[in-house]
């Protein structure tokens, strides 16, 4: 038997002034992007904002329905948007801001695993890292490099393949 130990990094930023103004400026597009969530039963608002190797940035939020399952996140709705108007094109940086009108969100709000899957695939299509930026109701604020810093051992579509 043997343990093996994987570890995960993340860099912290307290204040709005230690991000790059492109980083702003795109936490600022998924803050926006949240302001248009469809959240009647969560009231939980999330926005996402990809910058895409193209330059265009592609933005979403989550769509919330009444039979819950049904809805998705704000992570997924962008990803899938991108792809399906930008196929191939890689992903550089995610930016992530959530905010709810019932309290403040001290932390930043991490994407969920079904989004971390997603994010994964097209990481691997492209070959290249993307940077993950999270951002709750103040400026703290939380980054990553690559996915694998969120999703250690995940499941890769190579995988179905001998
Ligand atoms: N949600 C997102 O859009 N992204 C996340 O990273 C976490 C959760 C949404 C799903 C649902 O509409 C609401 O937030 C509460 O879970």
């Amino acid at each position: 038997m043997e343990k093996h130990n994987l570890s995960i990094v993340y860099t912290e930023y307290s204040r709005e002034e230690e991000l790059t103004p492109e980083d702003r400026q795109l936490l600022q597009s998924a803050r926006k992007a949240s302001d248009s969530a469809y959240a009647p039963y969560s009231r939980f608002r999330v926005g996402a904002a990809l910058q895409l190797e193209n330059g265009m940035v592609i933005t979403g939020n989550n769509q919330e329905n009444g039979a819950y399952p049904s809805g998705l996140c704000a992570e997924r709705v962008a990803a899938f948007a991108a792809s399906s108007q930008y196929p191939g094109v890689a992903i550089a940086t995610v930016a992530i801001v959530a905010r709810t009108e019932e309290f403040e969100l001290t932390h930043p709000v991490t994407p969920c695993g079904g989004c971390r899957q997603v994010m994964a695939e097209y990481e691997s299509l492209s070959g290249k890292p993307i940077r993950i930026l999270m951002q709750g109701s103040n400026s703290l604020t939380w980054s990553v490099e690559g996915v694998k810093n969120l999703l250690p051992l995940m499941f890769q579509g190579e995988q179905l393949k001998k």
